[in-house]
């Protein structure tokens, strides 16, 4: 496999609106605004000539005992062939274009994660398999959100990592290009929700909506039967390393703190792009809600 992603004669007729021209939710603006921002930030670095850092020992035993990388590794597969199929049948050539660049990213994730089990040592289970799925777009709405989620998380849990230095500076770099892609796909994510919903036939429209609440409770399921399983040692695995991270991470950190520390962030990361993009806004307004029930006055005015 070639780890370039192959450019397609997409780019070059399908420039973006000029300047601050509007772009309202679900026009023909706004698709090549979330497709041309994916596009057009594509970072073409190639896992292959990633040079590890050579890490002390305690800090490469730190990182091969964190319970998180069977997990990683299956979900950027899942998440490759989720996308990937969801592309395919896209009739829209920039549309079609946009997700699979998206997919391919999240193959490229795979890879640089099978680089680093192998730099490292970190031994890993059998890998599950990556069916098709039957219904593509239910498994790119599943990919999607999940991800507005684990980025969500999954931002705030590296800035922690990156300031108690768990993670030394260089792999933090290593990883830099790994979470700004997350940031980008859950923008180009939402922002396609937006614009489906009001360009699809009218009939399709309840049922896609329903679609939405599923893997919502799907999502939310899927994270309380983790969660249940923590017990279990394969599960813990799996688990919620979103909820536990910061324990994982050596750094005792109250919940307040850390919801504080994942608005912040994911606020950060998201602020580069064109403000017409819409942001996720589910999650970061549950965590704000939640550090209201937390009493979090102060909380509630930083995030
Ligand atoms: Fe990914
Ligand atoms: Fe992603």
């Amino acid at each position: 496999m070639t780890d370039a992603f192959p450019f397609s004669a997409v780019d070059s007729a399908t420039a973006l609106p000029n300047g601050e021209a509007p772009a309202p939710l679900g026009s023909d603006a706004h698709k090549r605004l979330f497709c041309r921002t994916l596009l057009d930030t594509h970072d073409p670095y190639r896992p292959a000539v990633i040079d590890w850092p050579k890490l002390d020992e305690e800090t490469r035993g730190k990182i091969v005992s964190l319970p998180i990388w069977d997990m990683a590794v299956a979900t950027e597969g899942r998440a490759g062939i989720n996308v990937g199929t969801y592309g395919e049948e896209m009739a829209d050539p920039l549309l079609r274009e946009a997700i699979a660049l998206d997919a391919y990213e999240e193959r490229r994730h795979k890879t640089v994660l099978s680089h680093m089990v192998a730099a490292y040592g970190i031994e890993l289970a059998p890998e599950p398999p990556y069916p098709r799925p039957r219904d593509p777009e239910w498994a790119f709405m599943r990919t999607g959100y999940s991800e507005c989620i684990d980025s969500f998380f999954g931002f705030g849990l590296f800035k922690i990592a990156k300031d108690s230095g768990f993670f030394p500076p260089e792999l933090v770099d290593t990883f830099e290009p790994v979470m700004r892609e997350e940031g980008r796909h859950i923008l180009f994510f939402v922002n396609w929700v937006a614009w489906w919903r009001r360009t699809m036939p009218w009939w399709r429209r309840p049922w896609f909506e329903l679609k939405v609440i599923a893997v919502w409770f799907f999502l939310i399921w899927e994270r309380i039967d983790m969660a249940k399983g923590m017990g279990d040692n394969s599960k813990a695995q799996e688990n919620n390393f979103t909820l536990n991270g910061s324990k994982e991470l050596g750094v005792e950190i109250s919940f307040p703190e850390l919801a504080r520390i994942c608005l912040a962030e994911n606020d950060r990361r998201l602020a580069p792009y064109d403000k017409r993009l819409i942001r996720p806004r589910f999650v970061p307004a549950m965590m704000r809600l939640a550090l209201r029930f937390a009493g979090g006055k102060k909380a509630g005015a930083s995030a």
